[in-house]
């Protein structure tokens, strides 16, 4: 049972809508489902930034807090008919300098929002990553299923795997009414400059070589964030309570060829980039068979085309120069202090 045929003055909250994910989610539902009212719910941390929603500062009414804070949660899932969890601590690297952030948000985060839906009896969607199933070799030609055994490999994908465990285990002892995604990598406007994609397009933008990991032959199978927010809606309005739906949308590409993608891109000689230290346990390969989504529920991507999306993002960026300049140095800074470490 799903949510069809009942948006009119329909209140949502988006936890983590400050986020790339969560914001671009509250403009695709602002244009796309406008009768619905949203309030979102973001500490506002180091990975969020107020103007990705400051278009939207008439329509959405924007709540800065910890989804820790069981009081504050308890009262704004009281006062709400669906909760969509985006909120979470979101970059591995990070995960492995300082694990008990990704602890506190991603699990105990997560518990907090599940106790109060629970009492309150409001439905839920979790929001999660494909990291949960661990990494597939290059040879294999196999993909994630949702049948998949979970074995993540990091702090950041092994809180995740927690939270879902969590969610699935309130489902079945408790009866609360929720559904999971566990989506492929994401791109798309808004997405902070810690992240691969925009951390090479505006090192490129600064006249900085890109850096590649390692090799750079890790597989990602990259999907454009609307992509990622239809399948979320297709789910909430149609999806099974209690089933978990793995959102994908075959983008399998190799860093080294996203990479080349972006300096040509921006005019640059394709072999412009730096090969540095690998990051540690480095996931080889994500794959993701979204046929469950496709066959149940009749979802497809827009963003077909990798290609296309990647130029249109690379556009968004030397647009919005104002949106990423004031985190870009400091996310420099944080990397250079883990190069030295
Ligand atoms: P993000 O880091 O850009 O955004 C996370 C948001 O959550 C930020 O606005 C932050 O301020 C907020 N937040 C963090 N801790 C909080 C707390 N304790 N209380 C309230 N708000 C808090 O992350 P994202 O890339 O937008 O990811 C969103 C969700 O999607 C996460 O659950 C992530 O695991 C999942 N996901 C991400 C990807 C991806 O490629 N980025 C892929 C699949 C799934
Ligand atoms: P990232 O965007 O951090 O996402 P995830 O770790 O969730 O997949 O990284 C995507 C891929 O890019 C991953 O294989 C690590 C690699 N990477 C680089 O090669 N260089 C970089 O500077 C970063 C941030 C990531």
């Amino acid at each position: 049972m799903g949510t069809s045929g009942t948006l009119a003055g329909m209140r949502i909250l988006v936890t983590g809508g400050a986020g790339f994910i969560g914001a671009n989610f509250v403009h695709w539902t602002r244009q796309h489902r406008p009768d619905v009212e949203i309030t979102v719910l973001d500490a506002l941390t180091y990975a969020s930034d107020g103007s990705s929603l400051a278009s939207l500062r008439e329509a959405v009414s924007l709540v800065e807090g910890d989804i820790s804070d069981a009081g504050l949660v308890d009262t704004l899932v009281s006062q709400t008919d669906l909760v969509v969890h985006f909120a979470a601590e979101s970059h591995n690297d990070n995960s492995l300098v300082d694990p008990s952030p990704f602890v506190q948000t991603n699990v105990i985060g997560t518990f907090t929002i599940l106790e109060a839906v629970r009492r309150h009896d409001v439905r839920l969607h979790h929001i999660s990553t494909d990291e949960v199933y661990g990494d597939l070799e290059l040879d294999d030609l196999s993909r994630f299923t949702e049948d998949t055994p979970y074995n993540p490999s990091s702090p950041y994908s092994s809180t995740k795997a927690a939270s879902d465990l969590l969610v699935r285990a309130w489902v079945r002892s408790f009866g609360v009414r929720a559904t999971l995604t566990n989506c492929s990598n994401n791109y798309g406007p808004y997405q902070h400059v810690e992240k691969f994609i925009p951390r090479q397009i505006t090192n490129v933008l600064d006249g900085v070589a890109p850096k590649l990991y390692g090799d750079g032959l890790n597989v990602r199978d990259w999907i454009h964030v609307d992509d990622h927010n239809s399948a979320v809606w297709a789910v909430i309005d149609n999806g099974r309570l209690g089933e978990t739906y793995l959102i994908g949308a075959d983008g399998e590409k190799n860093n080294k060829e996203v990479v080349q993608a972006i300096l040509v891109a921006l005019g640059q000689p394709a072999d412009a980039y730096d090969h540095v230290t690998d990051r540690p346990g480095h996931d080889m390969r994500y794959a993701i068979d979204s046929t469950k989504l496709r066959s149940e529920l009749g979802w497809t991507p827009a963003y077909a085309d990798f290609a296309k999306g990647l130029a249109a993002t690379v556009a968004w960026y030397q647009a919005n120069e104002g949106w990423w300049r004031p985190m870009k140095e400091a996310t420099e800074l944080r990397y250079a202090a883990i190069a030295a470490h």
